[in-house]
């Protein structure tokens, strides 16, 4: 199985508040299409659930108590989950929204058998980085931790982390071919601008899965064909996260 991550660059335009990119997710849909592959897809917040959570002052770091915030920022997500549904079944898929909430209980070590019978039977599962409950109160869960835990109770045999640029960029702006535990650490990546990690979380949560043995790639939505490769496990334009090496 894989797991495709949307981030929230590649299915909204950041820069405005709800607007969303369709054109971007037909044409990723038509890819996990073609591919054959079995695939589970979570996706981000994008302009959709971070201005709301920012507004609301929601995050992944603290609890939040504000029940305005938290119904306003779920609706939101689930606007944007309706949307991405739509645009998926135009292309021809058969989109299955799930919540991620029971991944982090106990029953989300049933949720290998259960996402494969879902896969089975000819749909695809969809899940997105929503707000969660817990004892101290609400808190945002990245598209980026599901994609973490879905690969681990997956045991998945790749993540796809799909961006709006064509990999992890290194200081001078040029793709890096691959990163590790090593090279990451080297990198200074932003972790502000939004209700959850920025793409240093990406790159934490990204070596965490690679370390589980699920292979793990970023790549471009912005360009199918080479979101395709990625998925299917080819030699793909972006970046590879190595396996940290013992030495
Ligand atoms: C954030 O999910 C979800 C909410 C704001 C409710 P992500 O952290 O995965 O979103 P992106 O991909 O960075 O937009």
């Amino acid at each position: 199985m894989a797991v495709v991550k949307l981030g929230g660059s590649i299915i909204s335009d950041k820069k405005k508040d709800f607007s969303y990119r369709g054109e971007s997710v037909a044409s990723l849909a038509r890819a996990i299409l073609s591919s054959g592959e079995r695939t589970v897809v979570v996706h981000g917040g994008g302009a959709f659930g971070h201005p709301l959570a920012k507004r609301y002052h929601l995050s992944s770091r603290s609890a939040s108590h504000s029940p305005e915030g938290v119904s306003e920022t779920r609706r939101a997500m689930f606007d944007l989950n309706a949307r991405i549904c739509d645009s998926m079944t135009a292309e021809g898929l058969h989109p299955y929204t799930f919540s991620p909430f029971p991944l982090l209980t106990a029953a989300g070590t049933k949720g290998r058998k259960w996402l494969e019978q879902i896969v089975s039977a000819g749909l695809t599962p969809v899940t997105f980085g929503d707000v969660v409950h817990e004892d101290a109160g609400f808190r945002i869960l990245s598209g980026d931790t599901i994609a973490l835990l879905l690969s681990r109770s997956l045991r998945a045999a790749r993540c796809v982390f799909v961006m709006d640029v064509d990999g992890i960029l290194g200081p001078d702006g040029s793709v890096l071919r691959e990163i590790d535990r090593r090279s990451a650490a080297r990198l200074e990546l932003s972790s502000s601008g939004d209700a959850t990690g920025g793409i240093a979380l990406k790159v934490r949560e990204a070596l965490k899965i690679a370390s589980g043995g699920t292979e793990v790639a970023f790549v471009s939505g912005f360009n199918p064909h080479e979101f395709s490769k990625a998925l299917k496990g080819l030699d793909f334009h972006g970046t590879i996260v190595k396996v940290p090496s013992l030495d």
